[in-house]
């Protein structure tokens, strides 16, 4: 969270540190600035608001600046609500500094500050670092040993870039829990949060270690660790890089990357199917089918699609498999044992609470697996074993995409399991694998065709403050998938409940044209969810079914049933998936909001 930029080169910085945050947008947007050498010292320009409001002051007051040296900051708020004042970058004395993450004493270390004479200008917990900077850089005029000092004094996570009034020219770097990439390019030498702001100008890159502070020139990159003593750090080479095509003649990142999908999920099956039957590392498959349970560890929309594995793995494979809400895992954890396995899934690969879950689990020697859909993220790098979607960029807020690919990379890890402890036949498997590689996109299509009908339909139903998402078992796990996409977008009021739950007390809220969304599938509990449905619709619900499979009590009990047709039942939720996720999209489109970049949203949590 947070979009961090610093470049030195032989080029104009400010159209590059724009350039820059404008790729780093999708970590937080609700503030933007930047600060930037010229003969006059220090300018800092920074505003609320996207990153176009930045631009604006420039083009008014430093339309002829010129500087090749600077950094940048697009904001997600943690501490201080967004605002000009609380916007990046934060100056004191003669430190001027971004920052991306959360620094937890921030309160005494203010104090401190405070006590010795520094005035605060903004809320924010960042401002601390420049005042401490500033403070020990007065002592010994070092600006290495007074950052190395500021290291030792902040506690939490933190990627920060500093400029020093004195240091003309330099960026310094350093970062802990946090992403800060350093690289050096033909067009010069930058800083970034994210590779993606470098990517086109670069295949290599360094990842400075935690505890060093990196600086920055024209002429090169040199890394100091804890006693001043240089450093050199390995060269990450990327091997392979996800690209973004930008959204051709879609109106939108989320509409582009929900019609993506049916090549999302060929893709990444294509590395995971040979002669037609699932193919993993055997290494891999004897761990997990020798774990007493899996453990599957995501946030969000990945906790979501982990659900959908766990019923994959439990019933193809026999195993146990428990989900985690890695927020939650981290202080909370269960009873694990030393015979079990750990799977951590993530779109980004940077998201902090599973990235701190999966460390937790390194420390103990336990066995991790990743899967996730960025090449080189930090979790892709720090798993044991590596699994990777391939739906390619996700820019959108709202994750789509690599929701149908975890899902459909989970089906074909279960059946590989299925077939190690001997649960499937080769022959099932195969006729399985197909199912999902060419039937599931197929379905896909065949929703994707109907997305006039489905605005149809979100502009009958998402007419109230509130909504309910029903099912049972996976429908379950679909339905709390679909409600966090339309609440994330539309900012409705939506709740998903297991069916039968409802009446245990939430009931109570349903009245007269309140919509209430089933999602039913298969047929042992077909009957029942369609009662569930019927006691809604008895309160005067507005009642919506999507289904497998439209049966007359389906039709008789709701306002509305959209049917989803699928090559088999087991795989019915991630081709219903594209419904709910073009309901949410068409939804949030009719209240007017910023489907790509919701509010108070950002595309990658690394704050926890
Ligand atoms: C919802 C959404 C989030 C992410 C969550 C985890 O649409 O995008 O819930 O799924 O923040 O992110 P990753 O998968 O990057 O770890």
């Amino acid at each position: 969270m947070c979009g961090i930029i610093g470049y030195c080169g032989g080029n104009p910085a400010i159209p590059r540190l724009l350039n820059g945050l404008k790729k780093l947008e999708y970590r937080g947007y609700d503030s933007a600035g930047i600060a930037f050498f010229t003969e006059s010292g220090i300018v800092t320009v920074k505003a609320e608001g996207r990153i176009a409001n930045t631009e604006a002051l420039l083009r008014g007051d430093y339309e002829n600046a010129v500087s090749v040296c600077g950094i940048g900051h697009t904001r997600w708020a943690t501490t201080g609500r967004p605002s000009d004042f609380n916007a990046h970058p934060h100056r004191s004395g003669a430190v001027t500094i971004v920052h991306n993450g959360i620094i937890e004493n921030y309160k005494e270390l203010k104090a401190e500050c405070e006590a010795a004479g520094t005035v605060f200008r903004s809320q924010t917990d960042s401002e601390v670092i420049a005042a401490l900077a500033d403070g020990y850089y007065r002592e010994n005029a070092d600006p290495v040993a007074a950052l190395q000092k500021v290291m030792e004094r902040l506690k939490g996570s933190y990627a920060v870039t500093a400029l020093f009034e004195d240091r003309t020219n330099t960026v310094y770097g350093f970062r802990r829990d946090s992403p800060l990439i350093a690289a050096e390019t033909p067009d010069g030498n930058y800083f970034a949060s994210d590779y993606i702001a470098v990517k086109h100008l670069t295949d290599t890159y360094f990842l400075p270690e935690e505890g060093v502070v990196a600086e920055l020139t024209a002429r090169g990159i040199r890394y100091f660790g804890p006693q001043g003593e240089q450093r050199a750090p390995a060269p990450v080479t990327v091997t392979e890089s996800n690209r973004d095509d930008g959204k051709g003649d879609f109106p939108h990142y989320m509409l582009k990357e929900i019609f993506d999908i049916p090549e999302a999920i060929r893709n990444t099956c294509r590395d995971h199917v040979l002669e037609g039957l699932p193919s993993f590392d055997d290494g891999l498959l004897q761990r997990l089918s020798a774990a007493g349970r899996i453990y599957i560890v995501a946030c969000g929309t990945a906790l979501n699609a982990g659900k959908l594995g766990k019923g994959y793995i439990e019933r193809l494979a026999g195993i146990p498999v428990s989900c985690e809400t890695a927020s939650e895992f981290r202080y909370f954890p269960p009873l694990y044992g030393k015979n079990d396995c750990f799977v951590f899934i993530s779109q980004s690969g940077e998201t902090a609470d599973t990235a701190a879950s999966m460390r937790m689990i390194n420390a103990q020697g336990l066995y991790t697996v990743a899967l996730v859909n960025t090449p080189n993220s930090t979790i892709a790098r720090e798993a044991a074993d590596v699994l990777y979607t391939r739906a390619g960029v996700e820019t959108a807020v709202a994750s789509t995409k690599a929701y149908n690919a975890q899902g459909a990379l989970l089906f074909l890890l279960a059946l590989a399991l299925g077939m190690k402890t001997g649960r499937v036949s080769a022959a099932d498997a195969a006729r399985k694998t197909g199912e999902l590689t060419d039937g599931v996109p197929a379905a896909v299509r065949k929703v994707l065709t109907e997305s006039a009908r489905i605005r149809e339909l979100s502009h009958r139903f998402c007419t109230a403050p509130s909504c309910f998402f029903l099912g049972r078992g996976p429908d379950f796990f679909l339905a709390e998938e679909s409600s966090l996409k339309l609440k994330e977008i539309s900012y409705i009021h939506c709740e998903a409940y297991a069916a039968g739950e409802l009446k245990h007390g939430t009931i109570a809220l349903i009245e007269k044209d309140v919509p209430v969304i089933a999602v039913i599938s298969g047929e042992t509990i077909r009957a029942k969810t369609i009662n569930n449905a019927a006691e809604v619709k008895a309160r005067s619900a507005k009642v919506l079914i999507v289904t497998d499979r439209a049966v007359p009590e389906e039709r008789e009990t709701a306002d509305a049933v959209f049917t989803v047709d699928c090559p088999a039942e087991e795989l019915f939720h991630l081709c219903a998936a594209v419904f709910f996720q073009l309901f949410a999209y068409h939804t949030a489109l009719l209240r007017g909001c910023d489907v790509d970049k919701p509010r108070n949203l950002a595309k990658s949590v690394t704050v926890e």
